[in-house]
């Protein structure tokens, strides 16, 4: 008895202690986390995080573009953020006499300074729960009317618990957004997508941005007489590094998580269309590759391509096979049943398990077809240009040289028919073999069988297709092109796919009203849990300790990667480890200066940090502060083992992956020669 009792003791504490690190906090609710944040080493108090009465660490946070995160490291504007979030800004900057990405680029002073067209921050100017004004009858529009004011203001009401509550964030954007510097590729993307979502790790994956506003601090669109932006606050630097066990928040922007979902939305995700996307993404990427190791000028412009595709499908990968790990599905469908003979006695949740069911397969066909169709259809470059065509003209829209212009200029940039073609054939193959009948077009299947096969069908379509040989074409030329024509037989689809186009499966609305009483049941019945909402790109705190892990049976990895790591994989004849040449003679004289540690008895340079916050896609960017609020390093990814983290976190493995701070100034004074900034920062 006695041992049994014990055995529960200590069940029940690895269980709190693991629940602990879980979750991404809202920063106004962080009060009834500090007390754990503060037994772990965090010094600060509730409100030194957010405050919507003075300046708080959330001022200093900012969401960087459409998807990551960044944060001021100055009093007038100058931020951080990673170089895989900046990619795009450098890219558009960059030219073969000015490649930037590949040389990197630093401003020497202020006047060299870049604008990035179309580069947005928005930084937070305060949220509030509104619930119960809605309950009340107010209509969200008119919340949203009444809380924007000022210059640049944008506002929004986004829905936590799946509808249970509701939160009004009011932010300021700011566009006036200029490219400070940025390391090279062989330093920002050390390792490429050979490295990606794995540890240990060596990327300096950081770049840096000042924001523009006008004399009175507020958004103005760009002008030379801007001055930078002076936040309300901003991040003072530790550079006395991190050690295994120290107390570290992340405070960003995470995407998408579905903690909550029951099992068959698992099921779903791990068995279905995981492996899915993972096959038709093999297809493209072998493809791809194949082709950029033929030619270099093709490795080049596929490369950010290529990524894009072999991000996601790397990830799915790994949170397939860590669902199936964790027996996340099983585990699910117990909890279910332990929560259905709970809810046997109380006729408002009797059903509700059976009706959640009944509603996923209900829906699930049309979602998997949605996703179908954006990993074959939608992954042929020239049929979305095609597609946007039909799309301008069905708008109205007048089909004129300089709009040909502006859908080439983004659908066809950096295109190679041979390779697009190919993937045409592959694509339109494994749609009409993976596709329910229905949902075949039924030009598509006359068309193929007319040329007595997909090869000969795509073969004709690309021979016949102007689109990509001929500019400007008429409106004429345009709506009779055989590729605009294959592009309108699939508009029927992509209408249908509106009604699936949720951030995932379970937001999908048939099924998400089931997911509101769920929710709002679970927090009755469950009361140990620690409930928080799943991300949704809204302002989050995630906390935890600088930690290794046990990777496999006896292999423990450890929390820091070195200046040495790199090194050992230093090889120029491989594109993705060909570091600057500076690099290797800073490490051939052990020139280290100030940015040395000691490491086994040696001297090196810190490079990258294990954690166990709970972060996802979006985080990128997010500032890693520790106990005193100083930046000790930016988020940048997650291991591969632990990509299972946005349906079910195992604080016994999963870990972010940040870039240390002391990396970043390395690299700004060394490499950069821009050590100028570090006046304007607050190094401690
Ligand atoms: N895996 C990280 C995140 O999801 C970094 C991606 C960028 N790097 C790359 N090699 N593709 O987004
Ligand atoms: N790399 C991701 C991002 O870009 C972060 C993650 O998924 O852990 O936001």
């Amino acid at each position: 008895m006695i041992k049994r009792i014990l055995l529960c003791a200590i069940a029940c504490i690895t269980f709190t202690t693991a629940m602990a690190d879980e979750g991404m906090w809202l920063p106004s609710l962080i009060k009834e986390r500090i007390k754990v944040m503060r037994k772990k080493g965090f010094r600060l108090k509730a409100d030194d995080v957010y405050s919507d009465r003075k300046a708080s660490l959330k001022d200093a946070v900012m969401q960087f573009g459409g998807g990551c995160t960044g944060e001021f490291v100055s009093a007038e504007g100058l931020l951080l953020t990673n170089h895989h979030c900046g990619y795009a800004s450098i890219q558009k900057l960059s030219s073969v006499e000015h490649d930037y990405l590949t040389d990197g680029y630093w401003a020497k002073s202020r006047a060299e300074e870049l604008h990035v067209p179309g580069l947005t921050i928005s930084i937070l100017e305060r949220m509030e729960d509104v619930t119960d004004r809605i309950a009340a009858g107010e209509s969200k529009e008119s919340i949203i009317e009444q809380a924007k004011q000022g210059k640049g203001c944008r506002a929004s009401i986004e829905s936590m618990y799946y509808g249970n509550q509701h939160y009004l964030f009011v932010y300021r954007v700011y566009n006036d957004v200029r490219l400070v510097g940025a390391p090279p590729s062989s330093i920002g993307k050390f390792g490429g997508d050979t490295d990606n979502w794995i540890w240990p790790r060596h990327t300096g994956d950081f770049s840096m941005f000042r924001v523009y506003a006008d004399a009175n601090n507020e958004p103005a669109d760009y002008s030379t007489d801007n001055i930078p932006y002076r936040p309300k606050r901003y991040f003072p630097i530790s550079t006395k590094g991190v050690e295994e066990g120290d107390f570290t928040m992340i405070y960003g922007f995470p995407g998408n998580t579905q903690e909550y979902v029951t099992a068959d939305a698992v099921e779903y995700v791990a068995e279905i269309s995981n492996p899915m996307k993972i096959a038709l993404r093999t297809i493209r990427l072998d493809i791809i590759s194949e082709a950029q190791s033929k030619d270099v000028a093709t490795r080049i412009a596929y490369a950010a391509k290529h990524a894009n595709i072999a991000n996601a499908w790397k990830k799915w990968e790994g949170e397939s096979l860590g669902l199936e790990r964790l027996g996340t599905a099983d585990k699910k469908r117990a909890y279910e049943k332990n929560f259905a003979a709970w809810a046997a006695d109380k006729p408002q949740y009797t059903t509700l398990i059976d009706s959640m069911h009944a509603a996923y397969k209900k829906a699930i066909p049309g979602y998997f077809a949605r996703e179908l169709f954006n990993e074959t259809i939608a992954g042929i470059e020239v049929y979305n240009f095609a597609a946007w065509l039909v799309a301008q003209h069905s708008k109205g829209e007048k089909l004129t040289a300089d709009v040909q212009v502006i859908g080439r200029q983004y659908y066809l940039k950096d295109y190679r028919a041979q390779i697009d073609k190919t993937i045409a054939t592959h694509m339109i193959a494994e749609f009409i073999k993976r596709m329910p009948v229905e949902n075949i077009p039924q030009e598509l299947t006359a068309a193929i069988e007319n040329y007595g096969g997909v090869e000969s069908f795509v073969e004709n379509l690309y021979n016949q297709t102007q689109l990509i040989t001929k500019y400007p074409l008429t409106t004429e030329e345009i709506l009779n092109d055989p590729m605009v024509q294959f592009a309108t037989w699939f508009v029927p689809q992509v209408n249908k796919n509106r009604e699936y186009a949720y951030r995932n499966l379970s937001n999908v609305p048939t099924i998400e009203k089931w997911y509101k009483e769920y929710m709002q049941a679970l927090r009755e019945w469950d009361k140990e849990r620690a409930f928080y909402p799943d991300a949704n790109f809204t302002l989050r705190v995630a906390y935890g300790t600088i930690c290794g892990y046990e990777n496999a049976d006896g292999e423990y990895h450890t929390h820091l990667t070195t200046l040495d790591g790199i090194m050992a994989k230093d090889n120029p004849e491989i594109y993705d480890y060909n570091i600057p040449q500076v690099l290797r003679d800073i490490h051939a004289e052990k020139d280290y200066g100030r940015w040395g540690i000691e490491k086994n008895g040696k001297q090196t340079i810190p490079v990258c940090f294990l954690a166990n916050n709970h972060t996802s896609g979006g985080n990128s960017g997010s500032p890693v502060i520790n106990g005193k609020g100083e930046l000790v390093g930016i988020n940048f990814d997650r291991t591969w083992r632990s990509t299972m983290s946005d349906i079910e976190f195992d604080p016994s493995i999963c870990r972010n992956i940040s870039v240390d701070i002391r990396y970043v100034l390395f690299v700004i004074d060394r490499i950069g020669d821009a050590s100028y900034l570090f006046n304007e920062m607050d190094l401690k």
